[in-house]
């Protein structure tokens, strides 16, 4: 099987684990259900999922409980994109190739399906003890939620959101530290999460938790500097939200301090790097490999 047919079958168990994760909208709470599955649904590349499922299977694989930690990790990530593209935050209209969230739910429904999202994910996340069969499985869970909350969190994901927003303030004096703080904490984290909780789940050793830490977050840090590179280059059809987001926010990116080109050189150095660290285990996973490789010439 080629690296594209594999995707695709593997994207597609993705979508089946968060079909049925996701609740039906009914009751009184329907819109707001029915705003969380917009959301969801639209698609997008499930990159976080398969990291984690992928990452799994270099340490032999994980039990049952993996596909709730698969789902919620996409809850996740989907709702800081509704949040993310709010008029208060960037203020975009198109997201996964459809109008964004608030544009047809209206802002207040927008606002509280990200936050419906963001608590159905732990709520899924901890379904998995209703899976676990022996001690270990529930050290293994307890473990994944502690990082699950860490790099979604104030130390994470949201803590790189505020960094970013701040550095947009005219006033704001925004250094190579500060958006590398930003990177490493909006966007890598959650690659991070991913990895860190695949391989927790399969039962790896600390070492292995942190080296694969250090070759996420390079992923993650790469993976922002070409989200900020097709801001720039690339087109709304292919990407499937609008270019041109941080020019019209000022927001100062790799980009606009180092260049195109060398902003290039770095999305591949850190994914060389990455995948180096991917050899480095006892067992090796190809697919993950060449899925990292292949991030470096994404056009979406
Ligand atoms: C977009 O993430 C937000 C960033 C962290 C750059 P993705 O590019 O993974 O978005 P989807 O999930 O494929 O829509
Ligand atoms: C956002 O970064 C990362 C998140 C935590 C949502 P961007 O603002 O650059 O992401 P896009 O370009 O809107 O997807
Ligand atoms: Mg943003
Ligand atoms: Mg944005
Ligand atoms: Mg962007």
């Amino acid at each position: 099987m080629n690296f594209d047919e594999e995707l695709r079958k593997k994207t597609g168990e993705v979508e089946k684990i968060l079909g049925m994760y996701l609740p039906e909208p009914e009751g009184f709470q329907s819109r707001v259900l029915e705003a969380m599955a917009y959301a969801v649904s639209a698609g997008g590349k499930r990159l976080r999922p398969l990291m984690m499922a992928e990452t799994a299977a270099l340490f032999g694989g994980a039990g049952e409980s993996l596909s709730c930690f698969m789902a919620a990790i996409e809850f996740i990530h989907t709702y800081s994109l509704i949040h993310d593209d709010l008029p208060a935050l960037d203020n975009d209209d198109y997201r996964r190739g459809r109008k964004t969230t608030h544009v047809v739910y209206g802002e207040d429904i927008a606002v509280i399906a990200g936050d419906g999202l963001l608590n159905y994910a732990f709520e899924t996340a901890l379904r998995a003890f209703g899976k676990a069969a022996a001690l270990e499985d529930y050290q293994r869970i307890e473990g994944a939620l502690n990082i699950l909350g860490k790099k979604a969190g104030v130390y994470g994901m949201i803590g790189g959101q505020c960094a970013d927003l701040v550095a947009e303030r005219p006033e704001a004096e925004v250094t190579e530290e500060t958006l590398l703080f930003i990177h490493e904490n909006k966007t890598a984290a959650l690659i991070q999460a991913a990895m860190t909780i695949g391989a927790v789940l399969a039962g790896a050793d600390e070492k292995a938790v942190a080296s694969l830490e250090k070759c996420a977050g390079n992923i993650g840090v790469a993976f922002q500097i070409q989200d900020d590179i097709l801001d720039v280059t690339g087109s709304t059809d292919v990407l499937g939200k609008p270019v041109g987001s941080d020019e019209k926010n000022h927001k100062l990116t790799y980009v606009t301090m180092h260049g195109l080109e060398e902003s290039g050189r770095q999305v591949e150095e850190l994914s060389r790097e990455a995948v180096a660290i991917l050899q480095s285990f006892d067992r090796r996973n190809l697919f993950l490999e060449k899925l990292v490789e292949q991030l470096i010439y994404r056009e979406k």
